[in-house]
């Protein structure tokens, strides 16, 4: 459990589907909630809700060498099929267990109607306080939850398949049929890895393949995520998933219009303890952001999207010798990152001098993003925005003279 005085800044607890969660991160369905002594660490080091492993009817066996990092970042490929153990030990022992220890329970549930039906209330009847349906196909999912909206009291949450296209669109059918909760999304695939020395596949699914989670797929999920909270405003069930791995990628589901933040890869790559830490992590950043509380973050970004492009020059500002805190902000390390990713040899650092050319600056803003300690920084030279209609009408303008002139 959370220690209330390491609460430094907002208070994090919140309320999910009528329930109030010590934190918004809501651990994914993964090994680390394969039993109910997973799901009691978890709540013990802060998460406000643990997800099972997948319940299906039969007991999943797993090839060795069924997760792996994928180099090169916080991102895994894994191809570990649902929960190991069957129904009766989860619905005897795991969810028992876990609520006895006050965990908040989200049995998963997958992947057909049969086995919906035959799961459903066997969970609820154990003590899960949600259920969350998973399957392959959406074809299937609305059946399911249809199914489950019948037959069980406790909230339900739809989780979308990574690969499913049209997400925003499902979720809003899942809500209209009923849905108290949408998880967008899950893990992203088939993808491959290689493991060079012995020119292999390195995963040992049947064909070689796995699924991704981890940082890779984070763009990819807070798109699906801001497209969903738009399209269902008035919706306060969505929870994001997919690359949460720090307390900055966390504001940034809850900014799109995210209720809670699903979290597995990180808790896999850095140990379930680290959540503890995003937890006070979580609390103080958002308060040095100047924000309150949550809620006020929840969707903060929402309104910045529009239907126009900005098109303007960057102001760049750089810090030769700011204060060396201990985030190391705002001072030069000569790392030299912002002249090397310059593409139009734009940028001289002859420390502490920094030049840039802004004849050769395209102003794509790569530089600042590589700064490691926000030494350099830009802002927009004007915020006159260009509708896009316009931009796409002289775009118009110029394929007609193309074509006639072809
Ligand atoms: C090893 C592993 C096993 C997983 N098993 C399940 C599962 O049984 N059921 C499920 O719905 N999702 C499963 N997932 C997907 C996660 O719940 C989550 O949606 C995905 O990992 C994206 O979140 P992340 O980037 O924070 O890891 C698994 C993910 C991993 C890495």
């Amino acid at each position: 459990m959370l220690n209330k005085d390491k609460i430094q800044g907002v208070d994090i607890s919140i309320n999910y589907c009528g329930l109030k969660l010590q934190s918004p991160y809501i651990l994914a369905s993964g090994p680390l909630s394969f039993s109910a002594e997973g799901m009691i660490k978890a709540h013990e080091y802060g998460v406000g809700a643990v997800v099972t492993k997948t319940i299906r009817m039969g007991r999943a066996i797993n090839p060795v060498n069924h997760i792996t990092k994928v180099s090169g970042g916080n991102t895994l490929l894994n191809c570990e099929k649902w929960a190991d153990t069957d129904k009766e030990l989860w619905c005897s022992r795991e969810i028992p267990m876990a609520k006895e220890a006050g965990v908040t329970v989200i049995a998963s549930v997958g992947h057909t109607l049969a086995e919906a039906k035959l799961i459903v209330k066997d969970v609820e009847e154990a003590g899960a306080d949600m259920i969350e349906l998973v399957s392959y196909e959406v074809e299937t999912m609305l059946p399911m939850l249809e199914y489950t909206l019948k037959t069980v009291s406790v909230p339900v949450i739809c989780k979308l398949g990574g690969g499913w296209s049209h997400h925003a669109e499902v979720a809003k059918k899942c809500i209209e049929m009923g849905a108290n909760g949408i998880c967008a999304i899950d893990s992203i695939g088939p993808a491959l890895k290689i493991d060079i020395e012995k020119a292999s596949p390195e995963l040992q699914s049947e064909n070689g393949y796995g699924w991704l989670t981890g940082s890779a797929i984070r763009p990819f999920s807070v798109r699906i995520n801001s497209e969903i909270a738009r399209e269902n405003p008035e919706f306060k069930g969505l929870y994001g998933t997919g690359g949460c791995m720090s307390v900055d990628d966390t504001i940034e589901f809850l900014m799109v219009g995210s209720n809670a933040v699903g979290v597995c890869s990180v808790g896999i790559l850095n140990g379930i303890e680290y959540i503890e830490r995003m937890c006070y992590g979580l609390s103080k950043r958002v308060y040095e952001l100047g924000y309150e509380s949550l809620d006020q973050v929840i969707g903060a970004a929402l309104p910045k999207f529009k239907n126009t492009e900005l098109i303007t020059r960057l102001d760049f500002n750089f810090t030769a010798h700011g204060t060396l805190d201990k985030d190391f902000k705002n001072k030069c390390i000569k790392c030299n990152k912002c002249v090397k990713v310059c593409s139009y040899d734009a940028r001289v650092l002859e420390f502490p001098v920094m030049t840039v050319d802004s004849e050769l600056c395209r102003d794509c803003g790569v530089c600042v993003s590589v700064c490691p300690t926000a030494s350099l920084t830009a802002e927009f030279a004007d915020q006159t925005e260009t509708d896009i209609s316009k931009a796409n009408e002289s775009l118009e303008f110029y394929n007609i003279v193309a074509r006639e002139n072809m």
